[in-house]
């Protein structure tokens, strides 16, 4: 799934007029595909999510943006559009954005009109596509410093000098932050604090506790774009391991697990069967499962406490109507 493997490449790529783009520190590909090995040998199969995002995945993961089912994305993007000139009120104009899991930059570059930063960080896993957006973005705000970071979020991580210390701003939409457990998350989220420095703060999208049965079907739509993007993964898995995964042996599963407040995804075998990759294999019975992710839903209280514990203080928070979804702005002091 790496873009740009670290050895491959010298230590500044540059992109295009005025933008950098780093090399990811990725693992070598050995200790990667180790990774994913260990996970489908576990007694309890898992893979981590970061596998879902092959390039067919991407287009997956933008289908489920829209679906109906997928209440996320459009109340996310609502709260933004109903209160965005109160949180620039809050949060003030000037300094650096560091977008986490910036994608095509569309939702960060709805603030800056509104926030209008000095410099702009996108980071995303993916660097191929963060280049032409970032590329694009330069053309529509030549005033703002852009600088592009291919990292893989969920290995240790630094910024580099180029990013600038004054007033930076985490930008974490999507609720992304729910595929963490939450002991990691608490990890993540103080370690963006440390790197905030006294005057900085983290806007962040987070995904609310409700109703069980519209949390499943969230992750269980109709049209079944979500079971293709949990089944991706196998192919993705196959080209990476050379493994010989067969789709129609699996079966989507989602479901609220309400007392880890947790929606879960697995890949049920709809048989007994065997798979084969370079170097080992595994057998599976019917009905046994590989854990393909976890989408942790909070209450605002909880997660407000938890960017407390991590060293923010002062949250302000904006929600929908029927409070599914929330946007936390929480600072350092
Ligand atoms: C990208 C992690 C926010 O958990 O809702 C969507 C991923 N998985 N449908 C989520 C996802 C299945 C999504 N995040």
């Amino acid at each position: 799934m790496s873009v740009i493997a670290s050895s491959s490449l010298p230590t500044h790529h540059t992109g295009v007029a005025g933008t950098t783009l780093h090399p990811v520190p990725l693992l070598p590909h050995s200790a990667e595909h180790g990774e994913l090995r260990n996970g489908l040998l576990a007694s309890r199969a898992h893979t981590s999510p970061k596998y879902f995002y092959d390039a067919m995945g991407s287009v997956l993961f933008e289908a489920i943006c829209v679906l109906p089912e997928y209440y996320p994305t459009r109340t996310e993007a609502a709260i933004f559009s109903t209160h965005l000139p109160q949180m620039a009120e809050v949060i003030g104009t000037g300094g650096t954005i560091i977008d986490l899991g910036a994608g095509n930059c569309a939702k960060a570059a709805r603030l800056f009109p509104l926030l209008h930063p000095h410099q702009y960080v996108p980071i995303d896993i993916s660097a191929d596509h963060l280049n032409d957006a970032v590329g694009r973005l330069q053309q529509r705000f030549p005033h703002i410093e852009m600088t592009a970071l291919s990292l893989d979020l969920a290995q240790d991580w630094q910024l580099p000098p180029e990013v600038r210390h004054e007033r930076r701003l985490f930008f974490y939409p999507g609720s992304s932050i729910g595929n963490f457990e939450p002991a990691q998350a608490l990890d993540f989220l103080r370690h963006l604090r440390l790197c905030c420095g006294s005057d900085g703060g983290i806007l962040i999208g987070v995904d609310l506790i409700k109703d069980a049965q519209i949390l499943a079907t969230a992750y269980d739509d109709h049209l079944g774009v979500t079971a293709a993007f949990n089944l991706n993964l196998l192919r993705h898995i196959n080209r990476l391991l050379g493994s010989d995964f067969t789709l129609g042996q699996w079966r989507h599963r989602a479901f609220f697990n309400t007392g880890q407040s947790r929606i879960e995804m697995h890949l049920e075998a709809r048989q007994d069967l065997q798979v084969r990759w370079t170097g080992g294999g595994r057998d599976f019975r019917q009905g046994e499962s590989i854990h393909t992710e976890n989408s942790y839903k909070y209450s605002i209280p909880d997660f407000t406490a938890l960017l407390e514990q991590a060293g923010f203080t002062a949250a302000h928070h904006w929600t929908d109507s029927n409070e599914w979804f929330a946007v936390i702005y929480a600072q350092t002091t």
